[in-house]
């Protein structure tokens, strides 16, 4: 079974950027002879970022148009997905341990299908591992064609081989998949795939390829018909969304153009995530400083505050540049609540350079922060850069950064006690199943006591206690 013709995944060209225009697929669904999924149970597991959880959906729709259908218990399906992540070495771990388990599923219902998707396959050392050491794996598929999916699920049920197909391409647009969306209320939505940035550090460009804009027609169209169905909020989503159209060859439409026409939109909330601070120009400032339906909350990663180490990632700003753009915002948008991604213990980062980090940190007035130690990934410059800090003090320094981040955090909900907020309810409480909580326009976590027919709604509460990481409000009866 294993001497098949693979497409495996080869770095070299992952990194290949040309100039050639991307591009634009409509999907066809291939005609089965009768459907594949009928009296099956699915299962998957979505890691990694929200482009990943974009990308589940989409997988779940491919399935559930062929009848398969959803279950959250392993032991029952009769097929398990997991969509992977490779940003950091313990997201790999954790996927290895998972397919562990699935061997002696599999030893006991050996019509299991296992595919392996995402990000991970495009590695090639994690290809070599699967073929060589998890041969209970049936599918191994990487990001960019998630659309064969249910090609390559015909092979591996009827003809019952083993296919590995991942494309290391610049890759192109595919318009019209399906997607079973999580939520009826909030929805995401691509506006552009893949990241030509090349941070030092990171796998991302090497694993969704070149950066390639949705055109603009179709992300309006998909907002439309979003509305229509009663999305009451949007995330747009790019790894790096202030680049937005830079890759268009005939048209000058740029992120900016795009959050003025969607302001206009009938949608009460749009988001969008992430941002790259060398690209958030005064024109997007502009257009988010007539707030409405442009929510006031930006994720802006700075990674560090040294200028050594943000040349060294290839970050293209310093910690002045970010810091200047950091006021403009401010001074344009008050209100603004701005969170941040950190990486510490980056190879060569000194105590002195750290501090830079925390000052920045202070300066900013970060309201929240997703903080990592740094891990080496494979094929990525910062791979074999030298690195002598030990450890244990990466480990005392992230604690230490964590302890300031906190105090942001609870400073950031600090500032709308005894105010009147209004929150997108979600649903029940995850800590409290007798609270039902929801997001504020400033992203802010509420839990609050209240009517389960509240859930999809805008409500609006008073907020009656701040704590750390979540506000409580209460209906407000005048
Ligand atoms: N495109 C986004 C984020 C992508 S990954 C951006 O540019 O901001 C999310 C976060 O993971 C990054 O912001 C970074 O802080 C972290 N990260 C990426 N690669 C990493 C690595 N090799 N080690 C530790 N953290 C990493
Ligand atoms: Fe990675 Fe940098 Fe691209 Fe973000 S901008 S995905 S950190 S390479
Ligand atoms: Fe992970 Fe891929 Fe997202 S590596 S962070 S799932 S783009």
């Amino acid at each position: 079974m294993d001497n098949q013709n693979y497409n495996k995944p080869i770095l070299k060209n992952a990194r290949k950027r040309t100039k050639n225009e991307t591009s634009v697929l409509d999907y066809v669904p291939t005609a089965f002879d009768s459907l594949l999924g009928e009296g099956k149970l699915y299962c998957i597991q979505t890691h990694g970022c929200q482009a990943n959880v974009a990308d589940s959906e989409k997988i779940k729709g491919l399935l559930e148009s062929q009848g398969f259908v959803e279950t959250n218990i392993e032991e029952i399906a009769d097929l398990i997905i997991i969509n992977t992540c490779a940003i950091r070495e313990n997201a790999e771990k954790k996927v290895f341990g998972e397919l562990g388990r699935y061997k002696s599923m599999k030893l006991k219902k050996p019509e299991l299908i296992v595919a392996v998707g995402g990000c991970m396959p495009q590695e090639e050392v994690v290809v070599e591992k699967l073929l060589k050491t998890y041969k209970q794996v049936d599918i191994i598929f990487g990001t960019h064609n998630l659309h064969k999916l249910l090609d390559y699920l015909q092979v591996a049920i009827k003809e019952k081989r083993r296919v590995v197909e991942v494309l290391s391409v610049e890759g192109e647009i595919v318009e019209d998949l399906p997607s079973a969306r999580d939520s009826r209320f909030k929805a995401w939505v691509n506006i552009m795939f893949g990241c030509d940035e090349f941070c030092t550090y990171c796998i991302v460009p090497y694993t969704r390829g070149k950066e390639r804009s949705r055109h603009p027609e179709h992300i309006l169209s998909e907002v439309q018909s979003l509305i229509d169905q009663g999305y009451k909020e949007i995330t747009l989503l790019g790894q790096n969304v202030n680049s937005y159209g830079l890759d268009f060859e005939s048209r000058e439409y740029r992120f900016s153009d795009l959050l003025n026409d969607l302001h206009k939109m009938d949608i009460p909330r749009i988001r969008f995530t992430t941002s790259h601070p060398k690209d958030f120009s005064t024109e997007i400032i502009d257009v988010l400083s007539l707030g409405g339906n442009l929510m006031p909350y930006i994720h802006l990663p700075v990674q560090s505050g040294s200028n050594k180490i943000l040349k060294a990632m290839n970050r293209k700003y310093t910690k002045e540049s970010y810091l200047k753009t950091v006021q403009e915002i401010r001074d344009k948008i008050p209100s603004i609540s701005l969170t941040t991604d950190i990486i510490v213990g980056f190879p060569g980062e000194t105590e002195e350079d750290f501090i830079e980090t925390l000052d920045l940190v202070e300066k900013a007035g970060f309201e929240g922060a997703y903080t990592f130690v740094f891990s080496p990934r494979s094929g990525t410059p910062a791979a074999n850069f030298d690195d002598s800090t030990p450890n244990e003090e990466k480990k005392k320094r992230l604690y230490r950064l964590n302890k300031i981040v906190n105090e942001g955090f609870k400073n950031g909900n600090l500032r709308f006690l005894d105010q009147m907020v209004e929150v997108l309810v979600e649903g029940p409480s995850k800590t409290n199943p007798n609270m039902l909580s929801g997001y504020t326009k400033h992203n802010k976590l509420v839990h609050f006591k209240g009517d389960s027919k509240l859930i999809g709604s805008l409500t609006s509460l008073q907020i009656v206690e701040a704590k750390t990481w979540s506000l409580t409000g209460e209906e407000y009866h005048g």
